[in-house]
């Protein structure tokens, strides 16, 4: 999957697409990160989460992991734009994070937008796996994600809408992917529970928020 492409054009057509929807669920677990010290935000796109974060957050430093380079520019202009005080709390890594070597194994903020359906099954129970393995006991960690809305007529829409979204991110970047991936049962076996979860969109967002319980 190569995102340089649809970079710039990624937030109009988000907003375009689902309007303010993305956003709410990407902001809905925002205050549970008022206490972390220490994130991990993977595939964080054009960094609309991290910018939230840091001005929520004065004191959380960030590992900001991103494998498109052009993610990563607009991401960083959106930071610098902020401050110098702000610029200096993260460390930008343009990587696959499946490759990532993080400098820490002490995050307490884990989060992935719109990034665990970019994954197999089998590589986000690797991701997950890796991921707690670089984790605080106590580390909560926020999903955002589509998934199949309940009810007959909405799980219908939903896997209509979920099929033509991955059939636009196999032709604009290359994600061969095409199903979801069931994200839950991966964290719950590397040990984080579910805390609280919220619905939009008809049930065809959810934004969960779990926490490491070891
Ligand atoms: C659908 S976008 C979501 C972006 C952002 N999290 C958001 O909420 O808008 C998925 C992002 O994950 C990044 N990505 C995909 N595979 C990745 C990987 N293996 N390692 C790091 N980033 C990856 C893509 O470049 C892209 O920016």
């Amino acid at each position: 999957m190569n995102c340089d492409l649809i970079a710039p054009h990624y937030q109009s057509l988000e907003y375009l697409t689902f309007g303010k929807s993305l956003e709410r669920r990407r902001f809905a677990f925002l205050s549970a990160a008022v206490a972390a010290r220490s994130a991990i935000l993977c595939g964080g796109g054009d960094g609309r989460f991290l910018a939230r974060l840091l001005l929520a957050n004065p004191l959380v430093r960030v590992d900001f992991v991103e494998a498109s380079g052009k993610m990563i520019e607009l991401a960083e202009r959106r930071i610098r734009a902020l401050g110098h005080a702000f610029r200096a709390r993260v460390r930008f890594e343009a990587c696959d994070l499946r490759h990532f070597k993080p400098r820490q194994s002490n995050y307490d903020l884990i989060a992935t937008h719109f990034f665990l359906d970019c994954f197999s099954q089998s590589e986000v129970s690797e991701l997950s796996q890796r991921l707690a393995s670089w984790a605080s006991p106590q580390t909560q960690w926020i999903v955002s994600e589509f998934q199949e809305a309940p009810g007959v007529f909405a799980n219908l829409a939903s896997r209509v809408l979920i099929r033509a979204l991955y059939a636009a991110f196999r032709i604009s970047t290359g994600l061969r992917i095409t199903h979801l991936p069931n994200y839950e049962a991966a964290l719950a076996a590397n040990g984080f529970r579910l805390q609280c979860d919220e619905h939009s969109f008809a049930g065809l967002l959810r934004s969960s928020l779990w926490k490491r319980v070891i």
